[in-house]
């Protein structure tokens, strides 16, 4: 299993999640009814409301994002940083383990 943490927008506490490799970290948040990623489309990439802000020390473990993921960040309703991404695309890969991300403020 694939340990990832989600840290609310307040900067609260960070929620831990268990995932599977393969299973995309949208996927995994969904699955465990993280309040912050809606998810609307089910990872169409036609959505962007599964913004996620990743951790500095994970960046560089990730692929780059496609065209069309970047397309639809355009779209995010948080502002959009450097280190923003669409959860539906990061396919969390034992690499990733302890991957760290925090939740914009919203997602629509
Ligand atoms: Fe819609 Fe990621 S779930 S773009």
């Amino acid at each position: 299993m694939i340990k990832v943490h989600l840290v609310p927008a307040d900067g609260g506490e960070a929620l831990t999640l268990e995932a599977k490799p393969g299973q995309s970290l949208m996927q995994a948040a969904v699955a465990a009814n993280v309040h912050g990623i809606e998810a609307e489309c089910g990872g169409l990439l036609t959505c962007a409301t599964c913004h996620v802000y990743v951790r500095e020390a994970f960046i560089d473990k990730l692929p780059e994002p496609t065209g069309d993921e970047l397309g639809m960040l355009a779209f995010t309703a948080s502002p959009k940083k450097p280190n923003s991404r669409l959860s539906c695309q990061i396919a969390l890969v034992p690499e990733l383990d302890g991957l760290t991300v925090d939740l914009p403020a919203t997602q629509t």
